[in-house]
């Protein structure tokens, strides 16, 4: 396969024989990502229910750097068809996307489902199958119902008794066509940002909301994993998980190991240890340190609620494969008594002591905590066996955040190379079973506290133009051309030669 990957790529491309060639395995898919809020726009077409973001910028503009909101985002309400062709000219394998939840179920609850809502998601499911695409559905991607907001959110543990319904919903309206789903898209993000600072519903409540939060959405995702289960499964015969994560975490020194392994309790494994590990639960050290912090500030009970015996056996198992979101790694220095803790998640994390840094030589993409280190990528494939075993792993984001317009992004072909580098690596020469690639962002979107200023797109929106008109940048052409031979040069300048 190696080198019958080596000769066609050679012919096609015109590369010398000393360029190193790393071809992926048969069947490894390909893709690219988005979500509702982010593309969609039409946030009050039809009959369309208000989302918490629709909602917070309306009530708060500057929650968004540059001021701007969804409501218009790049129309894919309209446009759709136009992703469709986008995705099948790089010939991708997959193609994931977010449902609105307040788009399918106006009023957050199963009592009325919209035509318009339906007829939208049936379309683009239909038009992608019809060019060989493979949908990739995430249930939940940030933007819950204002109405079951007023009602709690994610704080209210009947949350997921609420989202489980319309999971129901969403699987029996696509689950016939539809064989890959994620529940809930970055339960950190869900709860570190929507009760810290920068995501709706920014109800500011590191201490208590955040915990609620946290277990909340891990119950979520373990009744809707189970209805699939025991429902759809055995007739649609899909598979089902959540996205984790985010930051990827190494010490400076020896000395911040613990707090090192404390930050991979805090991000990653509150969200993968009740569900992936053999005796599940929340992680034992992370939930010691939040129950004694929370006993010295007053508080009578575990800040993070416990989990029952029997809730820990039924989030336990529930998964089909894992789906990981990786973009940059930090490095953790412990903070010395006394010392000043950075702001989380950018600078540091105060409940856990740790302060971040870059790495020596590291470079950084346009938001300045964005730290390009991509062997970050396999450490942290490695880190998810070695916690959890031998799973199936979809790489379900990476990507590369720009920050200027222009069709040339050399930064980020070289980002998407070295980060295919590793994982290449971390399949053949670790032997992790990883079997997809999935890369944020087919366009340019809404980059929440970012506005349309961070720029994740392998095309290139025109947010000043009606029909929100996109145009490929160069990483849109290197893809393609990843995807079509199934293999990345590394090492070369070959790539650095695409002419547009
Ligand atoms: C995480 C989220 O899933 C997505 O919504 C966001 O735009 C990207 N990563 C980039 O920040």
């Amino acid at each position: 396969m190696y080198y019958y990957g080596v000769v066609v790529f050679s012919v096609l491309f015109g590369v010398s024989w000393s360029d190193k060639l790393l071809t992926f395995p048969p069947g490894f898919k390909f893709g690219a990502s988005t979500s509702a809020y982010q593309i969609e726009g039409g946030w009050n077409a039809s009959d369309k229910g208000e989302s918490i973001f629709d909602r917070l910028y309306h009530e708060r503009p500057d929650a968004s750097m540059d001021h701007s909101n969804g409501e218009i985002a790049c129309d894919s309400y309209h446009q759709w068809r136009r992703d469709i062709d986008m995705i099948a000219e790089m010939g991708l394998h997959v193609y994931r996307f977010s449902i609105s939840w307040p788009r399918l179920l106006p009023t957050g609850f199963n009592n009325y489902i919209s035509e318009a809502g339906k007829n939208y998601y049936n379309n683009l499911i239909d038009g992608l199958l019809a060019r060989n695409i493979e949908p990739l559905i995430t249930i939940f991607h940030f933007d819950l119902p204002q109405s079951i907001q007023d009602l709690g959110g994610w704080a209210n543990p009947l949350i997921a008794d609420w989202f489980t319904d319309y999971a129901r919903v969403v699987y029996t309206l696509f689950g016939d066509r539809v064989k890959m789903w994620i529940t809930l898209n970055e339960p950190m993000a869900i709860c570190d940002g929507g009760y810290g600072d920068f995501l709706a519903p920014k109800i500011v409540d590191p201490d208590v909301g955040l915990y609620l939060c946290s277990k909340n959405v891990v119950l979520a995702h373990a009744k809707a994993w189970r209805v699939y289960d025991e429902e759809f499964k055995p007739k649609y015969h899909g598979k089902v998980s959540m996205t984790n994560l985010f930051f990827w975490y190494e010490p400076v020194s020896d000395e911040d190991k613990e707090t090192t392994d404390l930050m991979l309790e805090y991000c990653e494994g509150r969200f993968s240890h009740p569900i992936y590990s053999k005796e599940g639960g929340w992680p034992k050290k992370l939930q010691k340190l939040i129950t004694e912090q929370g006993y010295e500030q007053g508080y009578w009970r575990p800040r993070m609620p416990e989990f029952t015996e029997e809730e820990i056996k039924f989030i336990r198992g529930t998964y089909d494969f894992y789906a990981l979101n990786h973009y940059t790694t930090n490095l953790v220095k412990k903070a010395k008594p006394g010392e000043k803790v950075g702001a989380w998640p950018f600078d540091g994390q105060p409940i856990i002591g740790a302060n971040f840094q870059k790495g020596n030589g590291w470079k950084t993409a346009a938001p300045s905590w964005f730290y390009i280190y991509p062997e970050g990528l396999r450490h942290q494939l490695n880190w998810i066996r070695e916690n959890y075993g031998d799973i199936t792993i979809f790489i379900t984001e990476n990507g590369y955040a720009g920050g200027s317009t222009g069709l040339r992004d050399q930064e980020r072909i070289d980002s998407m190379r070295d980060n295919l580098e590793q994982t290449w690596l971390a399949i053949y020469e670790d032997g992790i079973d990883i079997r997809g690639y999935i890369t944020w962002s087919l366009m340019d979107n809404f980059e929440w506290i970012g506005g349309y200023s961070v720029k994740y797109g392998l095309y290139e929106v025109d947010f000043n133009s009606t029909e929100r008109t996109r145009t490929p940048r160069e990483s849109a052409l290197y893809y393609e051309r990843v995807v079509k031979t199934g293999s990345v040069f590394v090492h070369s300048d070959e790539d650095k030669h695409i002419e547009l």
